[in-house]
């Protein structure tokens, strides 16, 4: 059962391209603690999450939650071509929530996910999937043209501006085949009406990524940057916006929903407390205070902010 479509796939392995100061190679001690949590032990690494089950809890959570909120996986126009059969590549697909859940829905579909640290299932899983460990920095390793639809979703503390432009975006258009597409599932950081003692916090996460490179913010413009400097080899490019609120409506679903949505934003700054207790003047109990009045002060102040989801279908030779 194992790696039952592996033979499908053309594996194609790239060597470290001279010119990419980014790539990196995935080390014999993987894992190294801070504070108690468990990091993936990658030289020079940028990605601020910790790896252990909490975290793994966090996301698959989090799936359910977007999940609920989009009612459908995903926006492209592929559910005909899933229901009869075609392949489709989940990048940075972490512990494999979302592509274990698409496997399942359309069993005629061929399923990959790629992400850098072995954070997937590994033997039980659908027959239809396959995981493989790789550092996208590296060029993702497959031939050109080979999939219906490319995915990636909350990935944007993962890259650069620059990975994203030059590195991780051409390969996602360079491995889906002529027609078919690309798509990204983003929350935007900022949360509108942010109460004054969480600002703090929203700030040295911010300040972190600029330490690293990483525009936090780049969930709100990934569009453009599609638009801008990919244009010429997508087109149909779409646009979708939902609200994330952090406050409860009484009697409706939302109600549920704005829980959940506050439970997710409590349990993801404890889990970058590690990273960015150093850049704050303040300790480990002061932050747990401060991330504890969420529940309260996000409902009071009607805390909300955005989810993208921008998709684009990759030109034809014709088009
Ligand atoms: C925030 S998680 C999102 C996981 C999953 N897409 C989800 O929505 O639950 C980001 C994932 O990207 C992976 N990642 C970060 N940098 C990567 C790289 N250079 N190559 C492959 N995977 C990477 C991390 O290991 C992590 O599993």
């Amino acid at each position: 059962m194992g790696n039952h479509i592996s033979t499908h796939f053309h594996l194609v392995h790239h060597h470290k391209k001279k010119n990419h100061s980014s790539s990196k190679k995935i080390i014999n001690n993987p894992y190294r603690f801070i504070n108690g949590r468990k990091y993936f032990n990658y030289k020079d690494s940028i990605y601020p999450l910790p790896v252990d089950d909490e975290e793994c809890y966090r996301s698959q959570n989090q799936h359910f939650l977007f999940h609920h909120i989009w009612e459908e996986n995903f926006s492209s126009p592929v559910k005909q071509i899933l229901e009869k059969g075609g392949k489709v590549l989940d990048i940075c697909c972490g512990s494999g929530t979302w592509l274990l859940e698409m496997a399942t829905e359309y069993r005629r579909t061929e399923f990959v996910g790629v992400d850098m640290i072995p954070i997937f299932p590994s033997e039980i899983k659908p027959h239809n999937s396959i995981f493989i460990q790789y550092d996208v920095l590296n060029g993702l390793p497959f031939k050109d043209d080979e999939f219906d639809l490319v995915y990636i979703q909350n990935s944007s503390i993962c890259f650069t501006e620059s990975q994203w432009k030059e590195i991780v975006i051409p390969e996602m258009i360079r491995v889906t085949k002529p027609n078919g597409w690309i798509e990204f599932m983003e929350v935007e950081l900022k949360i509108e009406n942010l109460p004054k003692n969480f600002e703090q916090l929203c700030d040295a996460f911010i300040e972190y990524g600029k330490l690293h490179n990483i525009d936090l913010e780049i969930a709100s413009h990934l569009g453009n940057i599609l638009q801008t400097h990919h244009l010429g080899r997508l087109t149909d490019f779409k646009k979708e916006t939902r609200k994330l609120l952090y406050y409860e409506k009484i009697d409706t679903d939302i109600n549920r929903t704005g829980k959940l949505i506050k439970e997710n934003i409590i349990s993801f700054y404890h889990n970058i407390s590690p990273i960015i207790l150093p850049i704050l003047r303040i300790t480990q109990k002061e932050y747990d205070e401060i991330v504890d009045t969420v529940n309260i002060n996000f409902e009071k102040n009607k805390c909300f902010n955005n989810i993208y989801r921008y998709y684009a279908r990759k030109k034809s030779l014709e088009n």
